[in-house]
């Protein structure tokens, strides 16, 4: 190992060639460091930048939602067809296998709950310790723009963000809309900057008019949530029209889990996000898949 002489000499340095400078498959990231830019390309595919999270947090305000009664029985079997998973450590510790090697976006905020008409009023809810034991590619947080919670909110967003920079962790801001919250593409563009200023690495929102521009305005990706259950085709319809105007992906949930076949939903979902499918072809390939897995 250590020996000085006898050694082939070192001749290759590629003097005809500049040091690779590539610039990296996700937004906004090409100067974090290696160790972050590993978990976000577990979560974000380098092959088309882009992600299909699985979310199923919901149980954290709303306790148990149609779909995800048996966590067990109804997630499990879906998270091989999901690029990523965001969800409580209740859940995974529970009711999810430790097999699957799939990112874990973990939900980390906590607090309040539906029964809270102003569900502004959260705090961090997971010690970063325990991020790092159950192996958490990213931190979610909840952010209540314009809310009563605004300040402690954004407080546990920088509070987040900070603790996870310290063990290369990214954190994920959420702009919530809470019960009596704007939800204009005013009010998106807005809370989807704001968080990205504060260092969030990706941003959740809500699809909404002008989106390309609330996406360009963001340097960093913007996931797109799925809100309540609406026909599969009208899901597909927001997934592809998010894409084309810049989303990196869906942060998807109860249009997967409550969808009449939700393994179908998410590889419809996938080929809209990973392959450019049109509504009508995913539309197509979910009728497909849904009969064929009956
Ligand atoms: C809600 O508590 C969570 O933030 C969900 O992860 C988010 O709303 C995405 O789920 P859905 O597509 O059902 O809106």
């Amino acid at each position: 190992m250590a020996d000085i002489d006898g050694n082939q000499s070192a001749k290759n340095y590629g003097l005809d060639q500049p040091a690779m400078s590539r610039s990296f498959h996700i937004k906004g990231m090409d100067h974090v460091d290696w160790g972050m830019k590993d978990r976000l390309s577990r979560i974000f595919r380098p092959e088309s930048g882009k992600t299909v999270m699985l979310a199923f947090d919901h149980g954290y305000i709303m306790g148990a939602t149609a779909g995800l009664e048996r966590l067990d029985l109804t997630i499990e079997p879906l998270v091989p067809y999901a690029d990523a998973l965001m969800a409580t450590r209740g859940a995974m510790r529970t009711c999810i296998q430790p097999i699957h090697n799939k990112p874990l976006i973990l939900r980390a905020s906590a607090g309040s709950t539906v029964l809270n008409d102003d569900m502004s009023n959260e705090v961090v809810g997971v010690d970063i310790d325990d991020a790092v034991r159950i192996n958490a590619s990213c931190l979610a947080i909840q952010v209540f723009v314009g809310a009563n919670g605004e300040c402690s909110s954004l407080h546990n967003l920088v509070r987040t963000i900070d603790a996870g920079a310290r063990l290369g962790i990214p954190t994920l801001g959420v702009t919530a809309v809470g019960k009596e919250m704007e939800r204009t593409n005013r009010y998106f563009m807005l809370a989807t900057r704001v968080l990205a200023e504060l260092g969030a690495h990706i941003v959740k929102t809500y699809y909404c008019d002008d989106f390309e521009k609330i996406a360009a305005a963001c340097p960093v990706p913007i996931v797109v949530a799925g809100g309540k259950k609406i026909p599969e085709f009208d899901a597909l319809t927001l997934t592809y029209n998010a894409i084309q105007s810049g989303a990196a992906g869906v942060d998807m949930g109860r249009n997967v889990f409550q969808s009449e076949s939700p393994i179908a939903m998410l590889k419809a979902i996938n080929a809209v996000v990973h392959s450019g499918l049109t509504p009508n072809q995913a539309f197509d390939l979910y009728e497909t898949e849904k009969h064929t897995l009956v």
